[in-house]
């Protein structure tokens, strides 16, 4: 990598130690697009599908940008063997104590950006997954490769909730779109002062990398998959929103798209 670029990638690293440091323990407070009763749904019935994947198997499952444990603890509370890596220790000090004791044998937790621990730990697993990690990486295809090796044969990956590239199919409903987003960020906004939440917004200019080319493309992340052997099992896009209804009236009506899920697998030849 050429100097420039190796700045570029730490300083994405450290801006997101910085902005997951703030967000620490009132993470989900501040993103019920990732609560609410709609995304919801969607976590339970993708953590089945992954469960149905797995068979028999207890994992050992790999949970990259594991945060404060959205997807980590649906698969512990379920009895798998957990490993969680995630740069910042206010997250994963929030997660700690959502382990409940029954559970804290099966739980590992590493501070580490997912770049180093990829390269350095030669562990195999049963199933790898990231939730909302994709577009906060420099080089999410470099990362997606090294999943792909980091899997046992019949494994089975799990990108989740991450951003997508928008395609505007028309540009009618896409004015709608943009007019609901509008609306429900300024409800959103008051909701949060009136709870005195901060945002610190202006904090976060190069955490979200990915945004800066409108988020991550599903057909591209298919593609590198399929490129190192993995066959691609399920893709939903669907259009994640702070409120329920909202998400609904997205969905339902506008049949807008704004996040991806994946779900691919090794084969076992
Ligand atoms: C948007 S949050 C998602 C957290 C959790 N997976 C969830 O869905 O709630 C992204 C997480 O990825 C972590 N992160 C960002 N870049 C990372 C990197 N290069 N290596 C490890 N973790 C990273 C952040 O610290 C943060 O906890």
């Amino acid at each position: 990598m050429v100097e420039s670029n190796l700045e570029l990638r730490e300083k994405i690293l450290e801006e997101n130690k910085t902005v997951h440091q703030l967000e620490g323990p009132l993470y989900l407070d501040r993103h019920p697009e990732q609560t609410n009763y709609f995304q919801k749904r969607v976590l339970r019935h993708t953590v089945q599908r992954v469960c149905k994947e797995l068979g028999q198997s207890r994992g050992p499952i790999l949970d990259l940008g594991c945060g404060t444990g959205y997807l980590y603890l649906k698969f512990l509370e379920r009895g798998y063997e957990m490993t969680g890596v995630d740069l910042s220790e206010a997250m994963l000090d929030s997660l700690k104590t959502r382990v409940g004791n029954e559970d804290a044998e099966r739980s590992r937790l590493f501070c580490s950006d997912v770049e180093s621990f990829l390269e350095e730990n030669e562990e195999k697993w049963s199933a790898i997954t990231a939730s909302a990690l994709l577009h906060h990486l420099y080089d999410p295809e470099t990362i997606l490769k090294k999943m792909c090796e980091k899997l046992n044969p019949g494994g089975t990956l799990l990108i989740f909730f991450e951003p997508l590239k928008q395609s505007i199919h028309s540009p009618f409903r896409y004015q709608l779109h943009r007019m609901l987003t509008w609306a429900h960020e300024i409800a959103y906004r008051i909701e949060m002062k009136w709870r005195g939440i901060s945002l610190f917004e202006e904090k976060y200019e190069l955490a979200d990398y990915q945004r800066k080319f409108g988020g991550i493309d599903p057909k591209r992340v298919a593609e590198v998959l399929q490129a190192e052997g993995l066959e691609i099992i399920h893709l939903e896009k669907y259009c994640s929103r702070r409120y329920g209804v909202v998400a609904w009236i997205a969905n339902r009506l506008l049949r807008s798209e704004n996040t991806f899920n994946l779900l691919a697998r090794k084969p076992i030849a």
